[in-house]
């Protein structure tokens, strides 16, 4: 099946099976915002705890913060939004569409890799294990002149980026033939650029209100606050600040589900070190990141690291940790040596010292930045589109069928456990919810007694739950039930007794926090 008509079936299934909703769906919707629900909730606060213990628990030199979403405006000039977090746009005068520059020319030279791709695939195809594709990349004509092209435009769009030469942005667009996918002209605009943040009134009218901004990063709340942490918390350097919270961006080009949204959620970790020892720190941060998202087992070959050689004007160093979803490897976490920038800007801005002083170098100083970025949501859809897996299931008379089963990790999965009675009487039912009833204090548990087991099982794997229990007619005598595996469909007998220290095992986090 294509990638792309997995990518659909997976929206709609997080739509069917209580994951993701459309927001204010019943008034047609709201472009980029999503509402999670009764699955969604669960997987995504498991996803936030594993990500806080492991940095809040397994360093006891990092804390955590919840830092309020309305902050002084004048922040955002000192970081430098207000000025710089722009997006290049370009309006299409026959369709009034409005397209990021930027996108248009990435999606425009994304195909001639496709082009690219296709031809190393066919010929792989043709020469099977004795293909060399190092050299076919450099001896086969199509190959090359599609590589030529791209290599010609993604220079001067490097270029133009660099500069912030909007003109130029716009000649690339005009000189490529680009054009818009709905009315399919090449009636541009010129490009402008367009600020990301949201903005409100704070106060009321009587007293006089002001424009602030709703936050696009959480990194602003920690660097505002690293003294008030510092200090009531006799951190010393290195260490870090933690914080999980909601941010705001008014995102063009929002697309690709909870990809890109307008409301979005980040786990945010500035860490504080001496300057000099930076680039240290951010290769370790590097390391310790990259095994957060491996350990979840979906594949070390899906990540990779992706360097930044353009580097803002506040880093002198940066990489995504990407991850190959069903569209391509893209960006899930962004780690950036941040230098001393922001701490500097607010200290130039506020008028308030946001030094440091070091017992151990007998001195002041204003520390090196190392943040980890993640958004929990495009960490979600990360997770889920790693987990889904469409099974063809052979049957013993030869014919096959399907399952969906959601491979999720036992300790992310929403629910752990459901408990179900094979039939509606002869005790079974009350066997289970007194089951259910000692287990639901350590675990999410689901009591299921609706349809043939067959059906109450597909259901179970469809929502991600690890482990099935069958309570049958053998239980009356002996106190043993059957636990099915999700992934293996496997089914063992086990004692009543053993259930909470057999589950227990499998979906603690401390059992996945030890792999790191
Ligand atoms: N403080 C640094 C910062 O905000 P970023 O690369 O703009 O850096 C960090 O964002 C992470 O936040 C991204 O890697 C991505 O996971 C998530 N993110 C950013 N914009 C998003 C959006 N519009 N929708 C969903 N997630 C987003």
């Amino acid at each position: 099946m294509a990638q792309e008509d997995v990518f659909k079936k997976l929206v709609a299934h997080c739509k069917e099976y209580g994951y993701v909703f459309p927001s204010s769906e019943i008034y047609d919707g709201l472009s980029a915002v999503y509402d999670y629900g009764q699955y969604g909730v669960e997987l995504k606060n498991n996803i936030k705890k594993y990500w806080w213990d492991s940095m809040v628990l397994l360093h006891d030199n990092i804390v955590g913060l919840d830092s309020a979403i309305f902050m002084h405006p004048t922040i955002w000039k000192a970081s430098g939004h207000v000025d710089a977090f722009n997006d290049p746009l370009i309006d299409n005068k026959d369709s009034k569409k409005r397209y990021r520059a930027d996108v248009l020319i990435e999606e425009h030279m994304a195909k001639f890799e496709e082009k690219i791709n296709k031809e190393i695939e066919k010929a792989m195809e043709r020469f099977g294990d004795a293909f060399d594709e190092k050299k076919f990349r450099e001896t086969n004509q199509r190959v090359l002149a599609n590589q030529e092209k791209l290599d010609e435009i993604n220079a001067r769009f490097s270029k133009a980026m660099n500069a912030t030469d909007l003109q130029e942005l716009r000649q690339i667009i005009i000189d490529n033939e680009i054009v818009c996918p709905i009315s399919g002209t090449r009636n541009w605009t010129e490009v402008k650029q367009f600020n990301l943040m949201f903005s409100t009134e704070f106060g009321s009218t009587a007293e006089g209100s002001s424009k602030i901004y709703l936050r696009p990063e959480t990194a602003q709340g920690i660097f505002v606050n690293f003294l008030n942490v510092q200090k009531t918390g006799r951190m010393k350097i290195p260490f870090g600040i933690a914080q999980i919270g909601k941010a705001f961006r008014n995102e063009i080009v929002a697309r690709q589900f909870i990809f890109r949204m307008r409301e979005f959620e980040q786990m945010e970790m500035q860490f504080f070190v001496q300057p000099g020892s930076e680039l240290d720190w951010f290769r370790h941060w590097k390391e310790i990141r990259m095994k957060w998202h491996t350990a979840l087992g979906f594949g070390d070959e899906n990540y990779r690291f992706h360097d930044h050689v353009k580097l803002a004007h506040y880093a002198n160093a940066a990489t995504d940790i990407e991850y190959k979803f069903p569209f391509g490897f893209k960006e899930v976490e962004g780690i950036h040596s941040r230098t001393d920038f922001d701490l500097k800007q607010h200290q130039q801005y506020s008028g308030k010292k946001m030094q440091y002083f070091d017992p151990e170098r007998g001195e002041s100083y204003i520390p090196y930045v190392i943040e980890t970025s993640i958004g929990v949501d495009r960490m979600f859809l990360q997770v889920i589109s790693a987990a889904y897996l469409e099974e063809e299931l052979k049957k013993e008379d030869g014919s096959s069928d399907t399952r969906v089963v959601l491979r999720l990790p036992s300790f992310l999965a929403p629910v752990k456990l459901a408990v179900m009675p094979l039939v509606k009487k002869d005790g079974l039912p009350e066997i289970a919810e007194k089951i259910v009833h000692d287990l639901k204090f350590d675990f999410n548990c689901q009591y299921d007694d609706k349809d043939s087991i067959g059906r109450r099982y597909r259901r179970q794997d469809a929502i991600g739950t690890p482990y099935c229990i069958t309570i049958d007619h053998q239980t009356i005598d002996d106190n043993t039930v059957t636990i099915r595996y999700r992934d293996t469909m496997l089914q063992e007998r086990v004692g009543i007794t053993g259930l909470k220290d057999i589950i227990f095992e499998k979906v603690s986090i401390a059992t996945l926090l030890k792999k790191l």
